[in-house]
């Protein structure tokens, strides 16, 4: 026996308890035990059935990630399952909570499945870039069929237990005790007799299998991935689940586990979900947090019904409040159509709706704000409205509601400084659209309480978001790094590149899209009246715009649009226009590229990472990675902007940056004394760490 892994016989049947907090990893000091004791049990005449429960929150969440890229410790997994299915006895896996990778694999190796109504159950490995390594590719098919695998091991999304008992993952769900359950289901078994089959010898659900619908969809899912390694080895192992016996698939599902697990991909992902879960640890993350209940929200504009549709789907009234009756209005119908394409799309059931519906509360009088516990305010991007708005919001909040603002870009300390209350005010910055984006800028101004910022760091969890926290200058994390990636575009377009070119540089580097095809998207409008208000100007987006050029939305902009179409057509007056301007500037066109098109684009985004955490605007480099992979689309496989830094290599960068810096005397390229010390330790310092 074990601290980790525990065995009580309940009536002849043998319950082995893994307790290894806070997720039941399969950590080598639990595989070990666990072996042992099903080793024992196999012969031991006094346990009829055996059943495999977790304590604590929940059964298996997969293997022990942080024992990747370390020699293995034996015995693995694998050999804990193909223990599994040499005994006789019926043996059944107790799920609750969730059951997850080689947790799944697991309960896989068992002769049944029983769950708690609601436990989910997934194979999330592609998500860390890699496929099931435990056999899943190879069991799970056999089980639920081998399209239905497919597309649970390539999404890693989990599924719930009503539809794995549909599906035959599970054989019964329970309400209530389950252990109690297992341990009666398993008594029937033993009873009923067997022999029982591994799942590895079931090969029915296997030989049904619709090859044309398979390789349609394995071919479909190749076209999504964009140079992700792990999805298409997934699709390949279950291919060979089908084409293969059984103990050839296992191994073929073994080496490309192998090299996955041994690659940058994988690494990247891995380093991710770390750093999501390091960002959520904040100064005072364990002081007692503020009573968050009812949330007001100002301003019902893009951002605003965005953030209460958020706040409203994480189960919280929400008070809109508008500047009049027809703004307002106008933002709550925006939000019930939101929700009815929700519903025609079957993702929101029309009861959800109107539950939802039913938590909002429609206002034009700041004293019905008087009851919020957390107030944002997502008015227009001006700081005399965003002062007025926020003395007014002194006025009348409650002693220690939480004042935010959604700004962009703004000073979030002068913003702070038109209250009373400076230590109640912070910055929650949102992506658009904020029902859907999964980040969160938290902005820690000078004066704000260590527990506003650990309650809002909590509840941005609770509504799904992932948080960042970040400290105040202009344009916060991101958008201050987007501004240094785009300085050159311009630029890069006057010497001789096409916008197209830039933007395929972007797409083969793993991006979703390219930074014009994005202006496109966003409307090239934005940009140019924030230009505007700042003075500033752009020589090629400016003339766009005043051709009305403002991107998608009119059918033209860096490219042109077929009507009803996205794609993206190269518009020869765009270039035409753009060797206009290169030629009153006297600048010839020359052959650019891919590889200046990084250095000049995503080498500064490096080295304003670098900068920010000079300043200690970043506690972290792994909370710049969060930001770019979860708000700008910063391709996971290779982890966010400071750790592709160490695959690329700082002192290439470095080099590359003083070339730049030398040619052009852009600010963007001066490399950071931050980015220097990294090229020579290996790791990145911040000045709030
Ligand atoms: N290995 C090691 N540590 C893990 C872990 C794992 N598989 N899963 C979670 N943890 C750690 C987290 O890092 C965190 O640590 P911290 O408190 O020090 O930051 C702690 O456990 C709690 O995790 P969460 O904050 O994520 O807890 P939640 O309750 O929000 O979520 C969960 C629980 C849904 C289980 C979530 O942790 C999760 O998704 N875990 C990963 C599941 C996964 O990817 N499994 C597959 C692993 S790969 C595999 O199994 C390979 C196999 O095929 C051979
Ligand atoms: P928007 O123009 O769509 O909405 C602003 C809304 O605020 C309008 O409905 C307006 O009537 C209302 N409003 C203005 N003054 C008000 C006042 N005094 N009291 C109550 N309501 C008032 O603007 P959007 O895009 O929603 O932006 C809002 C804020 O969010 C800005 O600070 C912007 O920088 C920020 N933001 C915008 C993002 C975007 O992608 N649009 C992303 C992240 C932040």
């Amino acid at each position: 026996m074990s601290s980790f892994v525990s065995v009580a016989n309940e009536n002849g049947v043998a319950v082995v308890t893994i307790n290894n907090p806070p997720v039941n990893a399969l950590s080598f000091h639990v595989r070990k035990p666990l072996y042992e004791a099903l080793a024992v049990l196999r012969d031991d005449p006094a346990a009829k059935a055996i059943v495999i429960a977790c304590a604590g929150r929940t059964f298996v969440a997969g293997a022990d990630i942080t024992e990747f890229g370390k020699p293995v410790e034996q015995p693995e997994l694998r050999a804990i399952i193909a223990l599994l299915e040499t005994i006789a006895k019926p043996t059944i896996a107790a799920i609750h909570g969730t059951a997850l990778g080689g947790g799944l694999e697991l309960a896989l190796g068992c002769h049944f499945r029983v769950a708690d109504r609601g436990a989910k159950l997934g194979l999330p490995e592609v998500t860390l870039g890699l496929l099931p390594g435990g056999g899943g590719t190879v069991r799970l098919p056999r089980l639920v069929g081998a399209v239905k695998a497919l597309g649970m091991i390539v999404s890693g999304a989990p599924i719930s237990a009503g539809e794995a008992k549909a599906t035959g993952l599970v054989d019964e769900t329970f309400d209530g005790d389950l252990l109690a359950n297992a341990v009666r289901f398993a008594d029937e078994m033993a009873d009923r007799g067997g022999p029982f089959v591994p799942v590895g010898d079931r090969n029915e659900r296997l030989a049904e299998t619709d090859l044309a619908a398979f390789d349609a969809q394995a071919v479909d899912l190749a076209r999504k991935t964009r140079g992700l390694e792990a999805p298409l080895a997934c699709a390949k192992a279950v291919r060979n689940a089908i084409a293969l016996p059984f103990d050839e698939a296992l191994a073929a599902e073994r080496q490309l586990f192998a090299k996955l697990v041994s690659g940058d991909q994988s690494r990247a992902q891995r380093h991710l979900f770390f750093a999501e879960r390091e960002a959520a640890k904040v100064p005072g993350k364990d002081l007692q947090k503020r009573r968050i209940e009812r949330v007001g929200i100002i301003g019902a504009g893009t951002m605003g019904g965005g953030i209460a549709m958020a706040f409203a789907n994480g189960g919280f009234p929400v008070t809109l409040l508008e500047t009049g009756e027809e703004a307002l209005q106008r933002g709550l119908a925006m939000i019930e159509k939101n929700y009815a394409v929700s519903v025609s799309r079957g993702s929101l059931t029309e009861e959800a709706k109107q539950q939802r519906l039913g938590l909002f509360k429609g206002s034009t009088d700041y004293a019905d704000l008087a009851d919020c516990d957390l107030i944002i305010e997502a008015v227009f991007e001006d700081m005399a409205v965003k002062k007025e708005v926020f003395g007014r919001l002194d006025a009348i909040a409650k002693p220690g509601a939480i004042l935010a603002s959604n700004t962009s870009y703004l000073d979030v300390d002068a913003i702070a400084a038109s209250t009373s209350r400076p230590q109640d005010v912070l910055g929650m910055h949102f992506f658009s659209p904020a029902n859907v984006m999964k980040l969160l800028e938290i902005v820690r101004a000078e004066k704000t309480a260590p527990d506003a910022l650990a309650t809002v760091t909590d509840l941005a969890r609770r509504i799904g978001k992932v948080a960042v926290v970040v400290g105040v200058c202009h344009g916060f994390v991101g958008n201050r790094m987007l501004s240094a990636r785009g300085a050159e575009n311009e630029a890069l377009l006057l010497e001789g590149a096409t916008p197209a070119q830039v933007d395929k540089a972007f797409t083969d580097f793993g991006w979703p899209m390219g930074p014009f095809q994005m202006g496109d998207l966003a409307g090239l409008d934005i940009g140019w009246r924030n230009r505007k208000a700042r003075g500033q100007t752009a020589v090629i987006a400016d003339t766009l715009c005043e051709e009305g050029r403002f991107g998608q939305k009119t059918g033209r902009g860096w490219y042109r649009y077929e009507s009803g179409s996205r794609e993206p057509l190269a518009d020869p007056e765009v270039e035409a226009l753009i060797r206009a301007k290169a030629a009153e500037r006297g600048i010839e066109a020359r052959a650019i590229g891919t590889e200046e098109i990084i250095e000049r684009t995503l080498y500064p985004l490096v080295n304003e990472g670098a900068k920010i955490l000079e300043e200690g605007v970043a506690a972290r480099a792994s909370d710049i990675d969060v930001v770019w992979a979860n708000g700008y689309g910063f391709p996971v496989g290779k982890g966010g902007p400071m750790f592709w830094a160490g695959l690329e290599g700082a002192g290439r960068i470095i080099e590359r940056l003083e070339y730049w810096h030398q040619r052009t005397g852009r600010a963007i390229f001066e490399p950071a004394p931050v980015l220097r010390r990294f090229a020579e330790t290996g790791r990145w310092e911040s000045a709030r760490g």
